[in-house]
């Protein structure tokens, strides 16, 4: 078992998580009435650095390393790593909108509306094939020496204690956008 592969499955829970509380607000706005903007803010806030910086670029190595080993898997992990891209991109654009939703009374409700629940449903159906497909086949092909490898190899792209700083900072900004502990 890869403690590599615990923090990404770890990591999908918060996200799925803090999708779930976004989700509760897109409902509130789809109703007509005033989300919680200061909630949203903080979410996209973290959605659009936490994966950025630590979350995608571990499952980059990962499925490159996966890559290696399957050449079939090339095709399904490709999209998986497109995906990442397009997550982002979608992801900024979204915290624009709710950026804006107490400083312009104009906000397009709708576009709003409409692009949060494309960005749930595309980043909850990407987790879902993360976890059903790639994490089984990177446990399945991945010895312990790759997966040292891959610890070695992110420490080197993203400075160790950077890295376990930055770590450390968005796990507490978490905790306090969610109340929780766990
Ligand atoms: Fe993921």
């Amino acid at each position: 078992m890869s403690d590599v592969l615990d923090k990404l499955t770890a990591d999908h829970v918060h996200i799925a998580r803090l999708l779930a509380l976004f989700e509760e607000q897109v409902r509130i706005i789809h109703a007509g009435e005033n989300p919680d903007a200061s909630l949203l803010q903080d979410i996209m806030g973290f959605m659009t650095h936490y994966p950025d910086l630590i979350h995608h670029p571990l499952e980059d190595l990962v499925f490159e390393h996966v890559i290696n080993h399957d050449k079939d898997a090339r095709k399904s992990l490709q999209v998986l790593l497109n995906e990442h891209e397009e997550i982002s991109r979608v992801g900024h654009e979204l915290k624009v909108y709710v950026d804006s939703l107490e400083t312009e009374a104009l906000v397009r409700r709708d576009i709003l509306d409409k692009l949060a629940s494309d960005y749930l449903k595309t980043l909850r159906r990407h987790m879902r094939h993360e976890e059903e497909h790639a994490f089984p086949l990177a446990r399945k092909l991945l010895d312990a020496s790759e997966w040292d490898m891959i610890r070695a190899e992110f420490k080197v792209k993203d400075h160790e204690v950077f890295g376990k700083v930055l770590d450390e900072h968005y796990q507490t900004l978490y905790h306090s956008i969610t109340g929780t502990s766990d």
